[in-house]
């Protein structure tokens, strides 16, 4: 078999403009009954996105569900395991911490009309709402041209095309997993205030891009602890990527700003050692983002979620 981006979930287009991710805690009470929520979960996933796609077809409806570690060990204990999944439990950096945040369950839909978002995230939840808890529910925005809530165009280095299938999508190193993906979802919030008490040439100096123009500084105007530097995992001098779909999330009224980073991996050590690099080496980011939640997720192939359907696993 070859890898089949059509057989995956879409864990390599694109950030969206209506955005919802939620994160859910299963019951750990009734294995059986929460097992079949999921596999009805599996089941109705893309009839659902089907129908929206004929209803709403210039909506971009993309979605993605994931199973983290421990909920595979629960509902699938005695089927294979994909390669790399494994509990995010956090990291300990020179200056900041980033959380590992329990939870069993992840869905990110989004859609350029919020009523397409919104209908996807209800129907799914007639099927887990009985099941579970919600840990984490964020709604974000695709913000001007792109741009997160800091005012830098997120997003402009990922791989495209072929590259984002190249890194987004689980190849045959993982036969029985093909075409699924490693998501990590971490929730930010921004010191907005001491941020926008930096000139733009200051902030220029944490990102390591022009604010206005988005271009790359040139390398000996950049800070090492830039983020676009910070963040690079080069190990054996090849530059690793993942797929980046990061998009804000506020509410202004309670002063609350962040950024939403959901990342797609073929890899989970590419994004793991993406992490680990930002906050052993302090980059500068974290001066005005603080790390509030983070988990890693599988996000099955169409062909995976067919079998959890099917009571295989
Ligand atoms: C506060 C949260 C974050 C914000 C606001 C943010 C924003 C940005 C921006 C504006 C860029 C430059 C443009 C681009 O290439 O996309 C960038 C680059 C990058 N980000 Fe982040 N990011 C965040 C968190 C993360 C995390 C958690 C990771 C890794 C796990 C990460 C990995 C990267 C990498 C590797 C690059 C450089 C890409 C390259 O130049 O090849 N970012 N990010």
């Amino acid at each position: 078999m070859s890898v089949n981006p059509l057989r995956s979930q879409d864990v390599y287009i694109d950030a969206g403009k209506n955005v919802t991710f939620l994160m859910l805690s299963l019951l750990h009470k009734e294995q059986a009954t929460e097992k079949e929520a999921v596999e009805e979960t599996a089941d109705r996933l893309q009839a659902i996105k089907r129908s929206l796609n004929v209803r709403y077809p210039d909506s971009h409806l993309r979605i993605a569900f994931g199973i983290s570690s421990l909920a595979w060990d629960y509902l699938f204990p005695s089927a294979p395991k994909p390669n790399e999944l494994e509990d995010f439990t956090g990291i300990k950096g020179d200056k900041y911490d980033a959380p590992g945040t329990p939870a069993d369950l992840f869905l990110h839909v989004r859609a350029d009309d919020q009523s397409v978002t919104y209908e996807v995230v209800d129907e799914v939840m007639t099927f887990l709402r009985p099941v579970t808890t919600t840990v984490d529910e964020t709604h974000g925005f695709r913000y001007f041209e792109g741009r997160a809530i800091i005012g830098f165009v997120d997003g402009t280095e990922n791989p495209i095309d072929d590259d984002a299938i190249e890194w987004g999508i689980i190849h045959d190193e993982d036969p029985e997993f093909e075409n699924g993906s490693y998501a990590f979802a971490q929730k930010y919030l921004h010191q907005m205030d001491n941020w926008k008490d930096l000139s733009a040439e200051q902030q220029e100096q944490v990102i390591g891009r022009k604010k206005f123009t988005d271009l790359e500084q040139d390398d000996e105007e950049k800070n090492q602890r830039a983020h676009n530097v910070a963040a690079q995992d080069n190990r054996n001098g090849i530059e690793h990527k993942i797929v980046r779909m990061n998009v804000p999330f506020s509410d202004p009224g309670q002063n609350i700003t962040g950024t939403y980073f959901i990342g797609y991996a073929r890899y989970w050590n590419v994004t793991k050692a993406m992490l680990t690099n930002m906050f052993t080496k302090n980059d500068l980011i974290l001066d005005y983002s603080t790390p509030v939640s983070g988990q890693v997720f599988f996000i099955p192939s169409l062909d995976t979620l067919d079998k959890i359907a099917d009571n295989q696993y």
